[in-house]
């Protein structure tokens, strides 16, 4: 990450339209709608956000499913902070906060064509593990790519 100062937090209602508008910039016409944010802005810490100089620039939205199976629902950085860390610090932040609900593996969808993402899920130790046909409006294939958890869930015992 680079010497410039970021801050993570958790988002809340207000950021929902940044949030949005992030959303347009990285995704433009394929990009969730603002309802559908604010159906995941419900689910306790399903969004965390990088802030810069206070504005908001990058979130990952990320939920349990089925108990064990963490979901990373979207990511994305605004092409001015993009090649920062960000996505990366955002990742593992999401990871972290999925294995302490009780994520025994991490998984997500991303475009085939999306060398970006996939780099960045490959050098965090995600791996292919299905492929999607005409998953993606247009028809293009996702590939879902999925990762173990490794986060110990047992607390020391106390003095
Ligand atoms: C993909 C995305 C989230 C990466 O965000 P980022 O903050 O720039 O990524 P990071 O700086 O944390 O990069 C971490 C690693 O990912 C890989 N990576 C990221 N962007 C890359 C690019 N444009 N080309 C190749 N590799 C890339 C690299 O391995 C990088 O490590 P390095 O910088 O040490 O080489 C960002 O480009 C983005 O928002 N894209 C549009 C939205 C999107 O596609 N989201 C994913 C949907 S599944």
């Amino acid at each position: 990450m680079s010497q410039e100062s970021y801050g993570f937090r958790e988002a809340s209602e207000p950021d929902l339209p940044r949030l949005h508008r992030l959303e347009e910039l990285c995704f433009g016409e394929e990009a969730y709608p603002l309802t559908y944010l604010a159906i995941l802005m419900k689910l306790p810490g399903a969004f965390l956000v990088a802030t810069h100089c206070g504005d908001v620039v990058a979130y990952v939205s990320a939920i349990l499913r089925r108990r064990r199976v963490g979901h990373i629902v979207s990511i994305c950085v605004d092409p001015a902070h993009r090649r920062r860390g960000l996505a990366r610090e955002l990742m593992l932040l999401a990871e972290e906060r999925l294995a302490r609900m009780g994520a025994a593996v991490y998984r997500l969808e991303v475009r085939t064509s999306n060398t970006a993402a996939i780099r960045l899920y490959a050098s965090l130790g995600y791996r292919p593990v299905l492929f999607l046909p005409r998953y993606y409006p247009g028809g293009e294939p996702a590939v879902v790519m999925a990762k173990s958890s490794r986060v110990t869930l047992i607390e020391p015992a106390a003095e």
